[in-house]
C-alpha cells in the first residue's frame, strides 16, 4: 500500500536525520567483547526510562488531510499489558489512527486533527511532552520490514539510542541488543551473526529485527501495522508468539486485515468502519473473543465472516 510505503519511508529518514545529526554513541561495535548470555547478570543501568506497563487512550480524535475528514471522534482504551487489535477494511482510517497516536499524522503538511491522546493519562499532544519523547515511548512496527540493510544486526538494533539523545557504554549497548533480540525472538538466530548485515536475514527475521530495534528504546507502548502481512504463514506464526510474550513489557496495538490473527493474538479488538464516503468511526470495541463470537452490531457479524472488506 502506498501509505504504508510513505510511513516507512518517514521512519527511515527520520531514522536517517537521527544518524545525521545526532551526535554519535560511542564506538561501533567492531573490537566489542563477547555479548553476554541472555541470562548472565550484569549491571541493569536504567539507560532509558519508562519500560513498565503503560495505558493508552485516545479521546474523541478526529483526522483530516486538508479538508477530507477520514476520522471522526475515535475513543478508544488500549490496555496496559494487552494486545489491542484493530479490524477493518482498507481505507477506513486504521493507519492514520496509529499515526495519530505516536504523533506521526502532523509530518503530513496538510494533515490536521482534534481530539486527546493519554500516554498514562499525560496529553502527548500537551505542552510537556516533546515529539523526540513521543516517539520513544511509542514506538512503530511497519507493514514492510524497513531494517537499514547494509548496517550490521548489532547496529540495527541500537541506531534508535541515538534518538534518545544520552550517551550509551558499550557494556550497556551490548545488554541492550541482548535484550531487544531475546524479546524480539531474534536471538538465537542471529546471535552469531551480530556483525552481518540486517538485510542479509529473510524477511520474518527481518521484521524480527525492525521490533528489536524499536524495543531497544523500551518504548511504554507498540505500535504495529499489519506487520505480517508481507510474511509467510511460518514467519507470521513466529511473530504472533512473540506477541504473545512480548505484552508482558509492552502495551501493544495491532492493525491487522486478518481475523485469524486478531483472535490468537489480541485481547480487545476494535472494529472500524468508513461507510459511503463517511470518515472512519469505531462500530463495535470490546472481548475479543466476545466479538468473534457474539457481535453486537450487524456489521461487525458480517465484517468477522468475512462478508465484505
Ligand atoms: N498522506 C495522505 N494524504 C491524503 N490522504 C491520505 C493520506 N494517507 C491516507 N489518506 C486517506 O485517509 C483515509 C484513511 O487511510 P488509512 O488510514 O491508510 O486507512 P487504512 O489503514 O484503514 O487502510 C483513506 O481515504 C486514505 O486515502
Ligand atoms: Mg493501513
Amino acid at each position: 500500500m502506498a501509505t504504508d510505503d510513505a510511513a516507512t519511508q518517514i521512519a527511515a529518514s527520520e531514522d536517517e536525520m537521527a544518524t545525521r545529526v545526532l551526535p554519535a554513541v560511542g564506538p561501533g561495535p567492531e573490537t566489542a567483547a563477547p555479548l553476554p548470555e541472555p541470562d548472565t547478570p550484569g549491571p541493569r543501568q536504567p539507560v532509558v526510562s519508562g519500560g513498565g506497563l503503560s495505558l493508552l487512550e485516545a479521546r474523541g480524535v478526529s483526522a483530516w488531510f486538508g479538508s477530507h475528514r477520514v476520522l471522526e471522534g475515535v475513543s478508544l482504551v488500549m490496555g496496559a499489558g494487552e494486545v489491542t487489535a484493530l479490524i477493518g477494511p482498507s481505507g477506513c482510517g486504521k493507519s492514520t489512527f496509529l499515526r495519530v497516536l505516536n504523533r506521526m499524522h502532523e509530518l503530513v503538511p496538510s494533515a490536521s486533527l482534534a481530539g486527546e491522546v493519554l500516554l498514562d493519562g499525560g496529553d502527548v499532544y500537551g505542552r510537556g511532552w516533546r515529539l523526540q519523547d513521543v516517539r520513544r515511548d511509542i514506538g512503530m512496527v511497519f507493514q514492510k520490514p524497513n531494517p537499514f540493510p547494509a548496517m550490521s544486526i548489532y547496529d540495527n538494533v541500537v541506531s534508535g539510542l541515538r534518538l534518545t539523545g544520552r550517551r550509551v557504554s558499550r557494556d550497556v549497548k551490548d545488554e541492550i541488543v541482548v535484550r531487544s533480540l531475546v524479546s524480539a525472538g531474534l536471538w538465537g538466530e542471529v546471535r552469531d551473526r551480530l556483525r552481518q548485515p540486517g538485510g542479509g536475514l529473510s524477511g520474518g527475521q527481518q521484521q524480527r529485527l525492525c521490533i528489536a530495534r524499536a524495543l531497544a528504546v523500551r518504548p511504554r507502548v507498540l505500535l504495529m501495522d499489519e506487520p505480517c502481512s508481507a510474511l509467510d504463514p511460518t514467519s507470521t506464526r513466529v511473530i504472533e508468539e512473540t506477541m504473545g510474550q512480548l505484552r508482558r513489557e509492552v502495551t501493544i496495538v495491532i492493525v491487522t486485515h486478518n481475523m485469524q490473527q486478531a483472535a490468537r493474538v489480541s485481547q480487545r479488538c476494535a472494529f472500524f468502519l468508513a461507510s459511503q464516503g463517511m470518515p472512519g468511526q469505531i462500530v463495535e470495541y470490546g472481548d475479543t473473543d466476545a466479538m468473534f463470537s457474539e457481535p453486537q452490531d450487524e456489521r461487525t457479524f458480517d465484517y468477522v465472516n468475512g462478508r465484505f472488506g
